[in-house]
This record gives C-alpha cells, sequence and structure tokens, in this order.
C-alpha cells in the first residue's frame, strides 16, 4: 500500500504539500476531466469553458455552468477530503492546493485552501470584477447581469486560456519549494502551471509521492507511487499516523 519510510517521513515532516486533482472527487461522484465524461451533451467541454464562449454563447455557456453547479451541489466529500481536514488540524506546515473548482475540499472542512483554477461557486462580473454571494444577484434570467455595471456574470474559475491568480500560484510555488513531502493525489499532472509543482518540490529536496491508480507522466519521477485510490490511501495514512502517536 505504501511503505513504512513514508509514514516515518510524514512523522518527522513539518512541511506536507497535498496537491489534488479530479481524481480526489472522483469517488465523490464528480466525473473527472480526461475520463470518458469530457462532453457535455455533445459539446467539448474545453471549448466551452472558455473566455470565447461567454462572450460568443453566454447562454450556452451559462446553462453548462448553471449544470454543473447543480451537480456539484448534490455531492458530498469522500474519505480523502476528509483525511485532509485531519491532516491540517495535526500540521502547523501543511499546505493544500486543488486544481478542483468542485468547493469540496471547503466543504470538509478544510480552513486553507490554494483553489488553483478558482472555485464554482463563486460569481464576479466580466465587466467591473465586482463579486456577488449567491443570493445577491438575480439568477433568473439565461445570462446573469451586474447589479452595478449591467456586465455579464461569469463563475469564480480560471477558464481555458486564462492565467492563474497569480498570488495563489506564488504562494503554491513556495509551498511546493518548502515541502518535505509532497503529494501529488488524483492528476493526470499534465496541465501546466499545476504540473509542474511537484517538480519544484523535488528539485528542493521534497519526498515526493503520487496517489493514482493509473500512471501519468509524474509516475516515473516520484519517490513513491501508490497505484490505489486516494479516498483509501489518505484514509490509511491518517490511520497509521493515529496508531503511532
Ligand atoms: N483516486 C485517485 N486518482 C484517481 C481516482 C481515484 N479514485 N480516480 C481517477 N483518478 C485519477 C485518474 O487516473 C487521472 O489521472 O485522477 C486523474 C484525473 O485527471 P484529469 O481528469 O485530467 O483531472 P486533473 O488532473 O485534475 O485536470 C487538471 O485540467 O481540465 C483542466 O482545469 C481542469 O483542473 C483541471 C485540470
Amino acid at each position: 500500500m505504501f511503505s513504512n519510510k513514508l509514514i516515518k517521513r510524514i512523522l518527522h515532516a513539518y512541511s506536507l504539500t497535498f496537491m489534488t486533482g479530479a481524481g480526489i472527487s472522483a469517488e465523490s461522484g464528480v466525473p473527472t476531466f480526461r475520463g470518458k465524461d469530457g462532453l457535455w451533451q455533445n459539446h467539448d467541454v474545453q471549448q466551452l469553458a472558455t473566455p470565447r464562449a461567454l462572450e460568443s454563447e453566454p447562454e450556452l455557456f451559462w446553462e453548462f455552468y448553471r449544470w454543473r453547479r447543480q451537480l456539484l451541489a448534490r455531492v458530498e466529500p469522500n474519505l480523502g477530503h476528509y483525511a485532509l481536514v485531519d491532516l491540517e488540524n495535526r500540521y502547523k506546515g501543511f499546505t493544500l492546493i486543488t486544481q478542483n473548482v468542485d468547493n469540496l475540499h471547503i466543504k470538509a472542512g478544510n480552513r486553507h485552501v490554494l483553489e488553483l483554477h478558482g472555485n464554482i461557486t463563486r460569481t464576479y462580473c466580466s465587466k467591473c470584477g465586482k463579486e456577488f454571494a449567491e443570493g445577491e444577484y438575480d439568477d433568473t434570467p439565461a445570462v446573469p447581469k451586474c447589479t452595478q455595471c449591467g456586465g455579464v456574470l461569469r463563475p469564480g474559475v480560471v477558464l481555458f486560456g486564462e492565467s492563474l491568480p497569480s498570488a495563489i500560484l506564488a504562494e503554491a510555488q513556495q509551498a511546493a519549494a518548502e515541502s518535505e513531502v509532497f503529494f501529488s493525489v488524483g492528476t493526470s499532472s499534465i496541465v501546466e502551471p499545476a504540473a509542474s509543482l511537484p517538480y519544484i518540490a523535488k528539485a528542493n529536496g521534497a519526498y515526493l509521492v503520487e496517489i493514482n491508480p493509473e500512471e501519468t507522466p509524474l509516475s516515473a519521477h516520484a519517490d513513491e507511487v501508490i497505484r490505489e485510490k486516494s479516498g483509501k490511501i489518505l484514509a490509511a495514512i491518517v490511520l497509521a499516523l493515529e496508531r503511532i502517536a
């Protein structure tokens, strides 16, 4: 499953970093991106989740995001998410970085999450940038509009082709560089700049662990590869730490 060496490393570490991808939410029933679910009503999601679609086909864009929001509102965190809450409570030097926009780490109870690709539950104006909490704007029109400037609203996610929030990326890069153990969990490790973070960690001396049932481009570079589902493994790591404590 995992080595004793890994448990010892975790026990003696101050700084632990976990970076998650769609795979950690798979056991909650959220479809991954590069699985068989990359289409929505015959539209290529990679074409739809773009600034261009928001501009040229805002009705379709919002129909897609409303569908995703409804789907995600119904799902619950799984054992993997809860194990990361436990680890945040145990370790001062814990950092959680996620590529997921599904809000499940926050829903599970993690307090500080570096959301590289944003969070689908948030909404802001594409023109003036004003942020809206749920219920603060009229969500009945096909394309919701800003109450302040009339601009088109958009979900708080990074669309394909957009850059990541620079302060969050910088914090993630710093955490990667400082981590003693770095876990890459449930990600295909191909989308930049997130895909580079494990290499930053390793170049700075971290013990690099991958948890993923499938091989990825990162696998050959990891110090330890755990080819199992993340829910089971993360829960087992917490249990192993509890037994020793
Ligand atoms: N436990 C761990 N890993 C799993 C599980 C599981 N139960 N189920 C699937 N996986 C793995 C798959 O083997 C795959 O490698 O999760 C990975 C999911 O990969 P992707 O679908 O490519 O998702 P991700 O890596 O998060 O995508 C990165 O790409 O489309 C963009 O912005 C989107 O954030 C996303 C980014």
